[in-house]
Protein backbone atom coordinates (compact mmCIF):
# COMPACT_ATOMS: atom_id res chain seq x y z
CA UNK A 1 0.00 0.00 0.00
CA UNK A 2 1.18 3.50 -0.74
CA UNK A 3 2.18 5.84 2.08
CA UNK A 4 -0.56 8.23 1.19
CA UNK A 5 -3.25 5.57 1.56
CA UNK A 6 -2.15 4.85 5.15
CA UNK A 7 -3.43 8.24 6.31
CA UNK A 8 -6.94 7.56 5.03
CA UNK A 9 -10.03 7.15 7.14
CA UNK A 10 -11.73 3.77 6.80
CA UNK A 11 -13.96 2.78 3.95
CA UNK A 12 -17.25 2.26 5.76
CA UNK A 13 -18.89 -0.79 4.18
CA UNK A 14 -22.64 -0.97 4.83
CA UNK A 15 -24.82 -4.07 4.93
CA UNK A 16 -28.41 -4.27 6.08
CA UNK A 17 -30.35 -7.14 4.56
CA UNK A 18 -29.74 -10.65 3.34
CA UNK A 19 -28.95 -9.93 -0.31
CA UNK A 20 -26.21 -7.49 0.77
CA UNK A 21 -24.03 -10.10 2.47
CA UNK A 22 -23.03 -12.15 -0.56
CA UNK A 23 -22.12 -8.90 -2.33
CA UNK A 24 -20.11 -7.46 0.54
CA UNK A 25 -18.15 -10.58 1.59
CA UNK A 26 -15.78 -10.57 -1.43
CA UNK A 27 -15.47 -6.77 -1.27
CA UNK A 28 -14.31 -6.79 2.35
CA UNK A 29 -11.82 -9.55 1.50
CA UNK A 30 -10.46 -7.70 -1.54
CA UNK A 31 -10.18 -4.39 0.37
CA UNK A 32 -8.22 -6.04 3.15
CA UNK A 33 -5.92 -7.67 0.61
CA UNK A 34 -5.39 -4.28 -1.07
CA UNK A 35 -4.58 -2.65 2.29
CA UNK A 36 -7.71 -0.50 2.37
CA UNK A 37 -8.90 0.08 5.95
CA UNK A 38 -12.46 -1.24 6.37
CA UNK A 39 -15.15 -0.55 8.95
CA UNK A 40 -18.06 -2.96 8.48
CA UNK A 41 -21.40 -1.53 9.59
CA UNK A 42 -24.58 -3.63 9.81
CA UNK A 43 -27.75 -1.57 10.03
CA UNK A 44 -29.74 -4.48 11.50
CA UNK A 45 -32.49 -4.24 8.86
CA UNK A 46 -32.49 -8.05 8.91
CA UNK A 47 -31.95 -9.56 12.32
CA UNK A 48 -33.28 -13.17 12.44
CA UNK A 49 -30.49 -15.71 12.82
CA UNK A 50 -31.78 -17.43 9.67
CA UNK A 51 -31.65 -14.19 7.68
CA UNK A 52 -28.39 -13.04 9.13
CA UNK A 53 -25.84 -14.82 11.36
CA UNK A 54 -25.83 -18.03 9.34
CA UNK A 55 -25.08 -16.16 6.12
CA UNK A 56 -22.22 -14.28 7.73
CA UNK A 57 -20.57 -17.50 8.82
CA UNK A 58 -21.27 -19.27 5.51
CA UNK A 59 -19.65 -16.39 3.63
CA UNK A 60 -16.75 -16.19 6.10
CA UNK A 61 -17.49 -12.54 6.56
CA UNK A 62 -16.03 -10.95 9.71
CA UNK A 63 -18.60 -9.93 12.33
CA UNK A 64 -19.69 -6.32 11.81
CA UNK A 65 -17.63 -3.73 13.69
CA UNK A 66 -20.84 -1.86 14.45
CA UNK A 67 -24.49 -3.03 14.47
CA UNK A 68 -27.11 -0.31 14.42
CA UNK A 69 -29.92 -2.78 15.30
CA UNK A 70 -32.71 -0.87 13.54
CA UNK A 71 -35.03 -3.85 12.97
CA UNK A 72 -38.27 -3.77 10.97
CA UNK A 73 -40.66 -0.88 10.43
CA UNK A 74 -42.48 1.00 7.69
CA UNK A 75 -40.17 2.27 4.95
CA UNK A 76 -40.19 5.77 6.43
CA UNK A 77 -39.48 4.57 9.95
CA UNK A 78 -36.81 2.09 8.91
CA UNK A 79 -35.04 4.53 6.57
CA UNK A 80 -35.18 7.38 9.10
CA UNK A 81 -33.96 5.18 11.94
CA UNK A 82 -31.00 3.94 9.89
CA UNK A 83 -30.08 7.54 9.04
CA UNK A 84 -30.38 8.67 12.66
CA UNK A 85 -28.15 5.85 13.90
CA UNK A 86 -25.64 6.00 11.03
CA UNK A 87 -24.86 9.70 11.36
CA UNK A 88 -22.88 9.39 14.63
CA UNK A 89 -20.84 6.55 13.06
CA UNK A 90 -19.76 8.88 10.26
CA UNK A 91 -19.03 11.67 12.74
CA UNK A 92 -16.88 9.42 14.88
CA UNK A 93 -14.93 7.51 12.23
CA UNK A 94 -14.35 10.13 9.48
CA UNK A 95 -14.61 7.65 6.59
CA UNK A 96 -12.68 8.24 3.39
CA UNK A 97 -15.69 6.76 1.61
CA UNK A 98 -18.98 5.02 2.35
CA UNK A 99 -19.53 1.94 0.19
CA UNK A 100 -23.06 0.60 -0.25
CA UNK A 101 -24.34 -2.36 -2.25
CA UNK A 102 -27.62 -3.21 -3.95
CA UNK A 103 -30.96 -1.53 -3.43
CA UNK A 104 -32.32 -2.08 0.06
CA UNK A 105 -33.45 0.67 2.43
CA UNK A 106 -30.06 0.61 4.19
CA UNK A 107 -28.34 1.37 0.85
CA UNK A 108 -30.26 4.61 0.36
CA UNK A 109 -30.34 5.70 4.00
CA UNK A 110 -26.56 5.50 4.46
CA UNK A 111 -25.83 7.11 1.08
CA UNK A 112 -27.97 10.08 2.03
CA UNK A 113 -26.25 10.57 5.38
CA UNK A 114 -22.76 10.34 3.86
CA UNK A 115 -23.45 12.66 0.92
CA UNK A 116 -24.83 15.40 3.14
CA UNK A 117 -21.65 15.22 5.20
CA UNK A 118 -19.45 15.54 2.13
CA UNK A 119 -18.23 11.92 2.31
CA UNK A 120 -17.91 10.23 -1.10
CA UNK A 121 -20.30 7.37 -1.75
CA UNK A 122 -19.44 4.30 -3.82
CA UNK A 123 -22.40 2.22 -5.02
CA UNK A 124 -21.87 -1.37 -6.07
CA UNK A 125 -24.52 -2.77 -8.47
CA UNK A 126 -25.36 0.64 -9.88
CA UNK A 127 -27.59 1.49 -12.78
CA UNK A 128 -29.98 -1.48 -12.69
CA UNK A 129 -33.51 -0.34 -13.49
CA UNK A 130 -36.84 -2.16 -13.61
CA UNK A 131 -38.60 1.08 -14.61
CA UNK A 132 -41.25 0.08 -12.07
CA UNK A 133 -41.52 2.70 -9.37
CA UNK A 134 -43.99 0.57 -7.41
CA UNK A 135 -40.92 -1.41 -6.28
CA UNK A 136 -39.31 0.15 -3.20
CA UNK A 137 -35.94 -1.07 -4.51
CA UNK A 138 -36.32 0.97 -7.72
CA UNK A 139 -36.67 4.19 -5.68
CA UNK A 140 -33.63 3.18 -3.63
CA UNK A 141 -31.60 2.51 -6.80
CA UNK A 142 -32.44 5.76 -8.55
CA UNK A 143 -31.74 7.94 -5.52
CA UNK A 144 -28.59 6.10 -4.44
CA UNK A 145 -27.15 6.43 -7.95
CA UNK A 146 -27.90 10.17 -7.99
CA UNK A 147 -26.02 10.55 -4.70
CA UNK A 148 -23.01 8.39 -5.57
CA UNK A 149 -19.56 9.59 -6.59
CA UNK A 150 -18.49 6.16 -7.85
CA UNK A 151 -20.92 3.86 -9.60
CA UNK A 152 -19.77 0.27 -10.09
CA UNK A 153 -21.87 -1.72 -12.58
CA UNK A 154 -22.54 -5.41 -13.13
CA UNK A 155 -23.78 -5.25 -16.72
CA UNK A 156 -23.36 -2.80 -19.56
CA UNK A 157 -27.09 -1.98 -19.86
CA UNK A 158 -26.66 -0.05 -16.60
CA UNK A 159 -24.50 2.54 -18.37
CA UNK A 160 -27.34 3.58 -20.69
CA UNK A 161 -29.73 3.84 -17.74
CA UNK A 162 -27.32 6.07 -15.81
CA UNK A 163 -26.57 8.25 -18.85
CA UNK A 164 -30.33 8.82 -19.32
CA UNK A 165 -30.49 10.05 -15.73
CA UNK A 166 -27.73 12.58 -16.37
CA UNK A 167 -24.96 10.83 -14.46
CA UNK A 168 -21.52 11.74 -15.85
CA UNK A 169 -19.82 8.81 -17.54
CA UNK A 170 -16.53 9.32 -15.69
CA UNK A 171 -18.18 8.31 -12.41
CA UNK A 172 -19.30 4.95 -13.80
CA UNK A 173 -17.06 1.87 -13.90
CA UNK A 174 -17.95 -1.56 -15.27
CA UNK A 175 -16.49 -4.09 -12.83
CA UNK A 176 -18.73 -7.16 -13.12
CA UNK A 177 -20.76 -8.98 -10.52
CA UNK A 178 -19.55 -9.36 -6.92
CA UNK A 179 -22.44 -11.71 -6.15
CA UNK A 180 -20.92 -14.14 -8.64
CA UNK A 181 -17.54 -13.74 -6.87
CA UNK A 182 -19.24 -15.24 -3.81
CA UNK A 183 -20.94 -17.95 -5.82
CA UNK A 184 -17.71 -19.11 -7.47
CA UNK A 185 -15.76 -18.94 -4.20
CA UNK A 186 -18.33 -21.12 -2.42
CA UNK A 187 -19.49 -23.45 -5.16
CA UNK A 188 -17.40 -26.37 -3.89
CA UNK A 189 -18.73 -25.99 -0.35
CA UNK A 190 -22.41 -26.03 -1.36
CA UNK A 191 -24.52 -28.38 0.76
CA UNK A 192 -26.20 -31.27 -1.08
CA UNK A 193 -30.00 -30.77 -1.31
CA UNK A 194 -30.78 -34.12 0.34
CA UNK A 195 -28.59 -33.16 3.31
CA UNK A 196 -30.43 -29.85 3.65
CA UNK A 197 -33.80 -31.60 3.73
CA UNK A 198 -32.60 -34.13 6.29
CA UNK A 199 -31.24 -31.32 8.49
CA UNK A 200 -34.66 -29.69 8.38
CA UNK A 201 -36.37 -32.96 9.33
CA UNK A 202 -37.87 -33.49 5.84
CA UNK A 203 -37.90 -36.67 3.78
CA UNK A 204 -35.27 -36.35 1.00
CA UNK A 205 -37.06 -39.03 -1.07
CA UNK A 206 -39.08 -36.23 -2.67
CA UNK A 207 -35.92 -35.19 -4.54
CA UNK A 208 -35.70 -38.52 -6.34
CA UNK A 209 -38.37 -37.69 -8.90
CA UNK A 210 -37.29 -38.60 -12.48
CA UNK A 211 -37.51 -34.93 -13.49
CA UNK A 212 -35.59 -33.74 -10.43
CA UNK A 213 -37.02 -30.90 -8.34
CA UNK A 214 -37.79 -27.21 -8.53
CA UNK A 215 -36.79 -24.51 -6.02
CA UNK A 216 -39.13 -21.66 -5.14
CA UNK A 217 -38.55 -18.32 -3.40
CA UNK A 218 -41.11 -15.52 -3.14
CA UNK A 219 -40.95 -12.37 -1.07
CA UNK A 220 -41.74 -9.29 -3.19
CA UNK A 221 -44.50 -7.23 -1.58
CA UNK A 222 -46.26 -7.11 -4.99
CA UNK A 223 -46.54 -10.93 -4.94
CA UNK A 224 -47.03 -11.76 -1.27
CA UNK A 225 -48.63 -8.80 0.49
CA UNK A 226 -52.13 -9.35 -0.88
CA UNK A 227 -54.20 -12.54 -0.69
CA UNK A 228 -55.50 -11.84 -4.21
CA UNK A 229 -52.02 -12.32 -5.65
CA UNK A 230 -50.57 -14.79 -3.20
CA UNK A 231 -53.47 -17.29 -3.36
CA UNK A 232 -53.35 -17.86 -7.16
CA UNK A 233 -49.56 -18.08 -7.03
CA UNK A 234 -49.71 -20.78 -4.35
CA UNK A 235 -52.48 -22.59 -6.25
CA UNK A 236 -50.26 -22.57 -9.31
CA UNK A 237 -47.33 -23.96 -7.32
CA UNK A 238 -49.66 -26.74 -6.17
CA UNK A 239 -50.45 -27.55 -9.77
CA UNK A 240 -46.77 -27.52 -10.79
CA UNK A 241 -45.91 -29.75 -7.82
CA UNK A 242 -47.97 -32.58 -9.36
CA UNK A 243 -45.43 -32.60 -12.25
CA UNK A 244 -42.27 -31.64 -10.41
CA UNK A 245 -41.66 -31.65 -6.65
CA UNK A 246 -40.94 -28.19 -5.27
CA UNK A 247 -38.71 -27.07 -2.42
CA UNK A 248 -39.97 -23.72 -1.14
CA UNK A 249 -37.67 -21.65 1.10
CA UNK A 250 -40.05 -19.30 2.90
CA UNK A 251 -39.04 -15.70 3.60
CA UNK A 252 -40.46 -14.35 6.92
CA UNK A 253 -42.60 -11.81 5.05
CA UNK A 254 -44.17 -14.63 2.99
CA UNK A 255 -44.57 -16.97 5.95
CA UNK A 256 -46.33 -14.23 7.95
CA UNK A 257 -48.68 -13.48 5.06
CA UNK A 258 -49.50 -17.15 4.39
CA UNK A 259 -50.61 -17.38 8.02
CA UNK A 260 -52.42 -14.03 8.01
CA UNK A 261 -54.43 -14.92 4.88
CA UNK A 262 -55.14 -18.50 6.03
CA UNK A 263 -53.38 -20.06 3.02
CA UNK A 264 -51.29 -22.66 4.88
CA UNK A 265 -53.27 -25.55 3.36
CA UNK A 266 -51.90 -24.59 -0.08
CA UNK A 267 -48.41 -25.40 1.12
CA UNK A 268 -49.23 -28.85 2.44
CA UNK A 269 -49.45 -30.58 -0.97
CA UNK A 270 -47.48 -33.84 -1.12
CA UNK A 271 -45.19 -32.41 -3.82
CA UNK A 272 -44.20 -29.31 -1.83
CA UNK A 273 -41.57 -29.17 0.92
CA UNK A 274 -41.41 -25.90 2.86
CA UNK A 275 -38.19 -24.84 4.52
CA UNK A 276 -37.29 -21.85 6.65
CA UNK A 277 -34.86 -19.31 5.11
CA UNK A 278 -31.71 -21.20 4.26
CA UNK A 279 -28.03 -20.52 4.73
CA UNK A 280 -25.98 -19.47 1.71
CA UNK A 281 -24.38 -22.88 1.17
CA UNK A 282 -27.71 -24.69 1.47
CA UNK A 283 -29.38 -22.32 -1.00
CA UNK A 284 -26.45 -22.63 -3.39
CA UNK A 285 -26.72 -26.44 -3.26
CA UNK A 286 -30.48 -26.34 -3.83
CA UNK A 287 -30.20 -23.97 -6.80
CA UNK A 288 -27.28 -25.82 -8.37
CA UNK A 289 -29.17 -29.12 -8.13
CA UNK A 290 -32.53 -27.81 -9.34
CA UNK A 291 -34.25 -28.54 -12.64
CA UNK A 292 -35.76 -25.06 -12.48
CA UNK A 293 -35.91 -22.17 -10.03
CA UNK A 294 -39.11 -20.13 -9.69
CA UNK A 295 -38.44 -16.82 -7.98
CA UNK A 296 -39.18 -13.13 -7.62
CA UNK A 297 -35.71 -12.38 -6.26
CA UNK A 298 -33.27 -10.15 -8.11
CA UNK A 299 -30.07 -11.91 -7.08
CA UNK A 300 -31.35 -15.42 -7.81
CA UNK A 301 -31.94 -14.45 -11.45
CA UNK A 302 -28.19 -13.77 -11.64
CA UNK A 303 -27.10 -16.79 -9.63
CA UNK A 304 -29.12 -19.20 -11.80
CA UNK A 305 -27.61 -17.63 -14.92
CA UNK A 306 -24.12 -18.19 -13.49
CA UNK A 307 -25.06 -21.78 -12.57
CA UNK A 308 -26.69 -22.41 -15.99
CA UNK A 309 -29.91 -23.49 -14.24
CA UNK A 310 -33.22 -22.40 -15.84
CA UNK A 311 -35.01 -19.64 -13.94
CA UNK A 312 -38.63 -18.52 -14.22
CA UNK A 313 -39.03 -15.05 -12.77
CA UNK A 314 -42.45 -14.39 -11.28
CA UNK A 315 -42.37 -10.66 -11.98
CA UNK A 316 -43.57 -8.39 -14.77
CA UNK A 317 -40.13 -6.84 -15.25
CA UNK A 318 -36.51 -7.28 -14.36
CA UNK A 319 -33.75 -4.79 -13.63
CA UNK A 320 -31.29 -7.45 -14.75
CA UNK A 321 -32.00 -7.82 -18.50
CA UNK A 322 -28.72 -9.59 -19.19
CA UNK A 323 -30.09 -12.68 -17.41
CA UNK A 324 -32.74 -12.87 -20.14
CA UNK A 325 -30.60 -11.80 -23.09
CA UNK A 326 -27.61 -14.01 -22.26
CA UNK A 327 -28.60 -16.16 -19.30
CA UNK A 328 -31.20 -18.75 -18.36
CA UNK A 329 -33.95 -16.41 -17.18
CA UNK A 330 -37.53 -16.25 -18.47
CA UNK A 331 -39.81 -13.44 -17.35
CA UNK A 332 -43.28 -14.86 -16.67
CA UNK A 333 -45.05 -12.38 -14.39
CA UNK A 334 -47.91 -14.05 -12.55
CA UNK A 335 -49.50 -15.32 -15.74
CA UNK A 336 -50.65 -18.90 -15.19
CA UNK A 337 -50.40 -19.88 -18.87
CA UNK A 338 -46.90 -18.45 -19.35
CA UNK A 339 -45.59 -20.02 -16.15
CA UNK A 340 -47.04 -23.45 -16.92
CA UNK A 341 -45.73 -23.44 -20.48
CA UNK A 342 -42.27 -22.32 -19.30
CA UNK A 343 -42.25 -25.21 -16.81
CA UNK A 344 -43.45 -27.63 -19.50
CA UNK A 345 -40.71 -26.44 -21.86
CA UNK A 346 -38.02 -26.91 -19.21
CA UNK A 347 -39.31 -30.40 -18.35
CA UNK A 348 -39.37 -31.34 -22.04
CA UNK A 349 -36.16 -29.73 -23.32
CA UNK A 350 -34.11 -28.65 -20.29
CA UNK A 351 -34.87 -24.97 -21.01
CA UNK A 352 -32.53 -22.13 -21.93
CA UNK A 353 -28.83 -22.93 -21.79
CA UNK A 354 -27.48 -19.38 -21.72
CA UNK A 355 -23.93 -18.22 -21.19
CA UNK A 356 -22.14 -16.47 -18.35
CA UNK A 357 -22.03 -12.69 -18.90
CA UNK A 358 -18.85 -10.64 -19.26
CA UNK A 359 -16.91 -10.07 -16.02
CA UNK A 360 -19.05 -12.47 -13.99
CA UNK A 361 -15.75 -14.20 -13.44
CA UNK A 362 -15.05 -14.16 -9.71
CA UNK A 363 -12.82 -11.05 -9.81
CA UNK A 364 -15.28 -8.14 -9.60
CA UNK A 365 -14.36 -7.24 -6.00
CA UNK A 366 -10.67 -7.11 -6.90
CA UNK A 367 -11.48 -4.69 -9.72
CA UNK A 368 -13.42 -2.50 -7.28
CA UNK A 369 -10.55 -2.57 -4.75
CA UNK A 370 -8.02 -1.52 -7.40
CA UNK A 371 -10.22 1.24 -8.78
CA UNK A 372 -11.26 2.62 -5.40
CA UNK A 373 -7.67 2.61 -4.05
CA UNK A 374 -6.48 4.60 -7.06
CA UNK A 375 -9.43 6.99 -6.79
CA UNK A 376 -8.89 7.65 -3.08
CA UNK A 377 -5.18 8.10 -3.64
CA UNK A 378 -5.76 10.64 -6.41
CA UNK A 379 -8.29 12.48 -4.25
CA UNK A 380 -5.89 12.57 -1.33
CA UNK A 381 -3.02 13.77 -3.53
CA UNK A 382 -5.26 16.52 -4.94
CA UNK A 383 -6.24 17.60 -1.40
CA UNK A 384 -2.58 17.69 -0.25
CA UNK A 385 -1.55 19.47 -3.44
CA UNK A 386 -4.39 21.99 -3.18
C1 LIG B 1 -35.75 -6.56 2.06
C2 LIG B 1 -35.38 -5.62 0.90
C3 LIG B 1 -35.51 -6.40 -0.41
C4 LIG B 1 -34.70 -7.68 -0.38
C5 LIG B 1 -35.16 -8.50 0.82
C6 LIG B 1 -34.41 -9.80 0.93
C7 LIG B 1 -35.96 -3.23 1.13
C8 LIG B 1 -36.89 -2.18 0.69
N1 LIG B 1 -36.30 -4.50 0.80
O1 LIG B 1 -37.11 -6.88 1.93
O2 LIG B 1 -35.02 -5.59 -1.46
O3 LIG B 1 -34.89 -8.40 -1.56
O4 LIG B 1 -34.93 -7.71 1.99
O5 LIG B 1 -34.82 -10.53 2.00
O6 LIG B 1 -34.95 -2.92 1.74
N2 LIG B 1 -38.52 -10.03 9.06
C9 LIG B 1 -38.19 -10.97 9.99
N3 LIG B 1 -36.86 -11.14 10.27
C10 LIG B 1 -35.88 -10.42 9.69
C11 LIG B 1 -36.24 -9.45 8.74
C12 LIG B 1 -37.55 -9.27 8.43
O7 LIG B 1 -39.05 -11.65 10.54
O8 LIG B 1 -34.70 -10.64 9.99
C13 LIG B 1 -39.93 -9.86 8.69
C14 LIG B 1 -40.60 -8.73 9.42
O9 LIG B 1 -41.92 -9.10 9.67
C15 LIG B 1 -40.57 -7.60 8.41
C16 LIG B 1 -40.71 -8.36 7.11
O10 LIG B 1 -40.03 -9.60 7.32
O11 LIG B 1 -41.59 -6.70 8.63
C17 LIG B 1 -40.09 -7.66 5.95
O12 LIG B 1 -38.73 -7.29 6.22
P1 LIG B 1 -38.09 -5.97 5.55
O13 LIG B 1 -36.67 -5.85 5.94
O14 LIG B 1 -38.99 -4.82 5.78
O15 LIG B 1 -38.18 -6.22 4.00
P2 LIG B 1 -37.93 -7.52 3.14
O16 LIG B 1 -39.25 -7.97 2.62
O17 LIG B 1 -37.09 -8.52 3.86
Amino acid sequence: MSKLLTGLGPVVCVVGARPNYMKMAPIVRAFKAAGLPVLLVHTGQHYDAAMNDRLFSDLKMPAPDINLEVGSGTHAVQTAEIMRRFEPVVDEHHPSCVLVVGDVNSTLACSLVATKKGIPVAHVESGLRSYDRAMPEEINRILTDQLSDLLYTTERSAHGNLAREGIPEERVEFVGNVMIDSLLANREQAVAPAETLVREGKDPAILEHPKGFGVVTLHRPSNVDSADTLRPLLELLNEISTRLPLVFALHPRTRNNVERFGLGHLLSAPGIVCLPPQGYLEMLGLMAGATVVLTDSGGIQEETTALAVPCITLRENTERPITIEQGTNVLAGCDRGIILSAVADILATGGKRGRVPEYWDGHAAERIAAHLSAWLLARQAAAVGG
